[in-house]
């Protein structure tokens, strides 16, 4: 298979690319951040409708995986018409331009389109009731995605894993702080399904194998706290946990509100892969080798030197 995978300088991106490449074709799109990295690499800032059009006809790929988004919740309050540019109308267009040319479609959302008040795991059929202009424009780009191209797959996602800044995830946020030793809040009421981004990948690699289509929650299949995620984290890297304060969101200075409970079900997408989701646990231990084999260095080598 022959991937196109927009925003491929992100947390996503980048370790999509890397998994991906060990059996297809990969080619980027990033805004100019990666420099040396193992694949081709385009620059477009989106949207940019004539010069991603030019980008999939002399590349031809089987796939376009939009990992490109405004995924910070409070520039998105702060700039609701950027929000919607990038998380709305390029993924529509992208989605567009995919059915035109026969090019399948997949596009990147998020847990965060629930607003945490059901008791049980949210399934894909579940009614979203997004909370602020995020993840607004995210279930709105999930809406634009189906209307353009009915076929196209959209993963709502959470994962933690290493970034090319070292500092876009939970995971790292943990590891980061706790082995400078300073102390951490860690949220009680956030509950959340984490996967480290690998696996994310590789389960939405296999998605396109099995050439699934339609809505799918692409997240572990274990539910707990930001709390929770930060011991383990401490645990499985041998750092401190006593650094780690149990606390309350509502105690926090987050101004954007947040679901309090995203606890989504996996079982579509177990049944639609006819596997189980791997367990947290072996996400978490896969989080540490990689840190021991030099996996952050190597990534974040791919980007521009005036990037560090
Ligand atoms: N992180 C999570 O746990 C999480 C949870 C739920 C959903 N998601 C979703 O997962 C997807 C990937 O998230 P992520 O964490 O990988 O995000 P990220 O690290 O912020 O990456 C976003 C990517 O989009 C690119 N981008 C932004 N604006 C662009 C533009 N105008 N033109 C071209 N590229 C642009 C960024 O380029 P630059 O590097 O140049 O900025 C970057 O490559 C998003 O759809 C997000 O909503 C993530």
């Amino acid at each position: 298979m022959k991937l196109l995978i927009t925003g491929a300088s992100g947390l996503l991106g980048i370790n999509l690319a890397m998994e991906a490449m060990r059996k297809h074709e990969v080619v980027g799109v990033d805004r100019g951040k990666l420099q040396s990295a193992p694949f081709q690499v385009f620059s477009v800032d989106l949207p940019n409708q004539t010069v991603l059009d030019s980008i999939l006809d002399s590349t031809s790929p089987d796939w376009l995986v939009n990992c490109a988004a405004l995924a910070n919740l409070e520039e998105c309050e702060a700039n609701p018409e950027r929000a919607k540019m990038i998380n709305v109308d390029v993924p529509a267009e992208l989605a567009k331009a995919c059915a035109e040319r026969g090019i399948r479609f997949v596009h990147i959302s998020t847990d965060a389109v629930f607003d945490g008040e059901k008791k049980d795991p949210y399934v894909e059929g579940d009614i979203p009731n997004p909370l602020g202009v995020y993840s607004q424009t995210k279930l709105a780009g999930e809406h634009a995605t189906f209307s353009e191209n009915p076929e196209s797959i959209v993963a709502r996602v959470n994962f933690f894993g290493w970034s090319l800044t070292n500092k876009r995830s939970l995971g790292e946020f943990f590891v980061n702080n706790l082995s400078e030793g300073k102390k951490v809040n860690g949220f009680t009421d956030v509950i959340f399904c984490p996967l480290l981004v690998n696996v994310t990948a590789r389960l939405l690699l296999e998605m396109l194998k099995k050439n699934l289509s339609g809505l799918y929650h692409v997240v572990g299949r274990q539910a707990m706290s930001k709390y929770q995620f930060g011991m383990e984290v401490a645990r499985t890297f041998g750092l401190s946990e006593n650094l780690i304060c149990p606390k309350s969101v509502l105690m926090s200075e987050l101004t954007v509100k947040r679901s309090h409970n995203l606890w989504l079900s996996t079982h579509k997408l177990s049944t639609g892969l006819g596997r189980e989701i791997p367990s947290f646990s072996t996400g978490v231990i896969e989080f540490y080798t990689q840190f021991q084999q030099g996996y952050p260095q190597k990534i974040r080598g791919y980007q521009h030197s005036d990037a560090f």
